[in-house]
């Protein structure tokens, strides 16, 4: 039979607390959440449903991203043990330049609708992880502004051409003189795919105050105070604002572009250029030899034209066909490290993250940025000392491959 004694204070005492006290609402929500998709479960209960479904949501049947992220639940990976992985390096270099991490913060339009902190919060969070910024066209922070945020950022300028050509090539200038080192031209978008989430919300840009609006602020008023309390929602280098998203990449976007704009581009813009949105071995070819220096595979995380190539599918070809000629990056469907480990594994020099780091920031803020950052190089870090791998160069095409199902 078992005795019973009562326990003394302290053996209670260590089971009171199992942390540091936390200050802020914020900081309990975000240490709460230990993955991607925890933080997007946060995420989702603190903005707009029509804010968190502009992030989320992906074109038509939702097809290109669903299986992007398949992909990667179909990779294997392929460990080596006994390897001393007590110190592992997961920095790489991008363009000739040091990144700690294999990881770009992709460019996203309208940061801002996330959180007021928007796009200088992202910037500075990319500054202290060491790693790229991309900075959107529609983006809601002026080059200027974001360069005064994180003056120590790797900070690229991501470009849509619209049909006032002049005026595009003065944006490029604007960023070249705030100190952007990259151009990406994104090339997926010659018409805005079909979202349909976003249809069905009737979310516009800026949001529509209606009756569902204001029922939403009883629900959401953190996000309401700070989007009536801070410097309105606008378009850092556009005038021209109203309607929905797709109404606007209609009416700005121009789908006459071809090759020979890029060459045109490639005279203008003496860095290194990213084309970003190929999903082929034959596209991939044709900006290499008109000059790219990178390019990624993209199918703009699902949210242009649906039931498109998978990312992680066209890697080993594409990378076959131009590897050795310009670096190759791959976006879409990321949300752990080791979905980073494994497209790096099978030929990627960097992968572009996207609603990874949104989530963190409808999350949190700038806190909520770091959050996803710090999570993301968890997951890498571990990956590595799993895989045996002590850096990116031991990451080569024998340790993933893609399984059938
Ligand atoms: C809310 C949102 C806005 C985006 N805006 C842009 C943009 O302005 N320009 C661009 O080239 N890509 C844009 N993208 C696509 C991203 O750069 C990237 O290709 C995509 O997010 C990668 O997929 P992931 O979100 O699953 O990581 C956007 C993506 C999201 C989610």
């Amino acid at each position: 039979m078992t005795r019973r004694r009562f326990p003394r204070w302290h053996e209670v005492r260590p089971y009171l607390r199992t942390g540091p006290i936390r200050r802020s609402s914020i900081d309990r929500r975000l240490a709460s959440a230990a993955t991607i998709p925890d933080l997007r479960s946060v995420a989702r209960r603190h903005v707009p449903r029509a804010v968190f479904d502009y992030v989320d949501g992906a074109a038509e049947s939702e097809t290109s991203l669903r299986r992007s992220r398949d992909a990667f639940a179909r990779v294997e990976f392929v460990p080596r043990v006994l390897q001393d992985v007590s110190n592992v390096d997961p920095s790489t270099s991008i363009l000739g330049r040091r990144a700690a991490l294999p990881i770009v913060f992709a460019p996203t339009g309208f940061t801002r609708l996330m959180h007021q902190a928007g796009e200088p919060a992202v910037a500075r969070v990319a500054e202290r992880m060491g790693i790229p910024y991309a900075l959107s066209t529609l983006g809601t922070t002026s080059p200027e502004d974001v360069a005064a945020a994180a003056p120590g950022a790797d900070r690229w300028f991501q470009l849509y051409l619209w049909n006032d050509r002049e005026a595009a090539l003065d944006l490029v200038r604007r960023a070249r003189a705030a100190g952007f080192t990259t151009l990406v031209l994104t090339v997926d978008t010659p018409v805005a795919g079909a979202r349909l989430r976003d249809i069905h919300n009737g979310f516009t840009i800026p949001p529509t105050l209606s009756v569902r609006t204001f029922v939403d602020m009883t629900l959401h008023p953190g996000w309401w105070f700070d989007k009536l309390t801070t410097e309105p929602l606008r378009f850092a280098v556009f005038s021209e604002t109203g309607g929905t998203v797709a109404d606007l990449i209609d009416r700005v976007f121009d789908p006459t572009i071809t090759i020979a704009d890029f060459a045109w581009l490639r005279e203008a813009w003496d860095g290194p250029l990213v084309i970003k949105g190929i999903q082929t071995v034959e596209d991939a070819r044709a900006v290499v030899d008109a000059g790219a220096d990178a390019l990624v595979i993209s199918n703009h995380g699902g949210r242009q034209l649906d039931r498109a190539p998978t990312p992680l599918e066209q890697l080993p070809g594409i990378v076959d066909a131009v590897g050795d000629r310009a670096e190759v990056y791959l976006d879409g469907g990321v949300l752990n490290g080791a979905d980073v480990v494994a497209a790096v594994a099978m030929g990627a020099r960097a992968v572009l993250v996207g609603r990874a780091y949104l989530y963190g920031l409808m999350a949190g803020g700038e806190r909520g940025v770091e959050r996803a950052g710090a999570i993301l190089t968890k997951e890498l870090t571990r990956t590595m000392q799993l895989l045996g791998a002590r850096c990116i160069d031991d990451l080569d095409t024998s340790r993933a491959r893609l399984r059938d199902r």
